[in-house]
């Protein structure tokens, strides 16, 4: 079993979202579990601190080093084999293949920051991964970690129905998915596309493959180039085409 703990000033924040719809009926099912953790907590001073201001000056606060180390170490103790993340924006970015590897281990140990962000010595003192869901800034890490949870839990076995091994989908091909379609087949004078309605599989493939590579150069050049596309198609008039069909 997946076994989430979650290291945070709002414990109540969880499963909150992830305790419905698919992840919430795996979570009924014991397909995993969570465990929020309160690391105020591990605050030792009457007033149960768990911030301070930031050294050098500035807005707002920042997570003190003592405190998380102790909610950290606390929860080593109790699960030495999964990983330990922390949340920020600081982090690398989460990646398919990362969310892959973590939903085929034991779970997975997320600390959530607040404030300004949390004392740097934390990070040199355990080996944390940091962890960044995206290039823009949350109120906390809290969320982010729901974005790391639910990308791990559709993946657990028994979880996505049959329509499942999602071996097409975006990101697992390197590329973009191709788009959908469903009825009816025709919309405000629009209709699905001729070939997906042949009943040619191979013919559906090949116009897949096709409108993946194409919305995929299209739309994220980065993805493109890391994909090696640049190389299969070299830069020339057809790299530039808008292919909008
Ligand atoms: N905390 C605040 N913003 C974040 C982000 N983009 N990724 C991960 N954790 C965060």
């Amino acid at each position: 079993m997946f076994a989430a703990t979650i290291l945070t000033l709002y414990p109540e924040m969880f499963p909150g979202p992830l305790g419905i719809s698919l992840a919430g009926r795996a979570l009924a099912e014991g397909r995993w579990s969570i465990e929020p953790v309160q690391i105020r907590d591990y605050a030792t001073d009457r007033h149960r601190s768990v911030d301070d201001t930031p050294a050098g000056g500035g807005a707002g606060m920042v997570m003190r080093a003592d405190v998380l180390a102790r909610a950290v170490d606390a929860a080593l103790d109790r699960r030495p084999d999964v990983p330990l993340l922390a949340m920020t924006p600081r982090g690398r970015p989460l990646s398919q293949e990362r969310v892959r590897t973590l939903a085929a281990g034991p779970g997975v140990t997320i600390l959530c920051g607040r404030f300004e962000g949390i004392d740097e010595r934390l990070f040199e003192g355990r080996a944390i991964e940091q962890v960044s869901v995206g290039d823009y800034v949350l109120s906390g890490g809290e969320m982010a970690a729901m974005v790391v949870l639910d990308a791990c839990i559709r993946l657990l076995p028994g979880v996505m129905g049959a329509a499942s091994s999602g071996d097409d989908e975006s990101f697992e091909t390197g590329l973009l998915e191709y788009p959908q379609y469903t009825r009816p087949v025709e919309w405000e004078g629009r209709t699905i596309p001729e070939v997906l309605r042949s009943g040619d599989h191979a013919a559906v493939n090949a116009w897949r493959h096709a409108r993946a590579e194409a919305d995929t150069r299209s739309r994220r050049p980065d993805l493109w180039e890391r994909h090696g596309g640049a190389r299969i198609h070299p830069p020339s008039g057809a790299r530039h085409e808008k292919k909008d069909r």
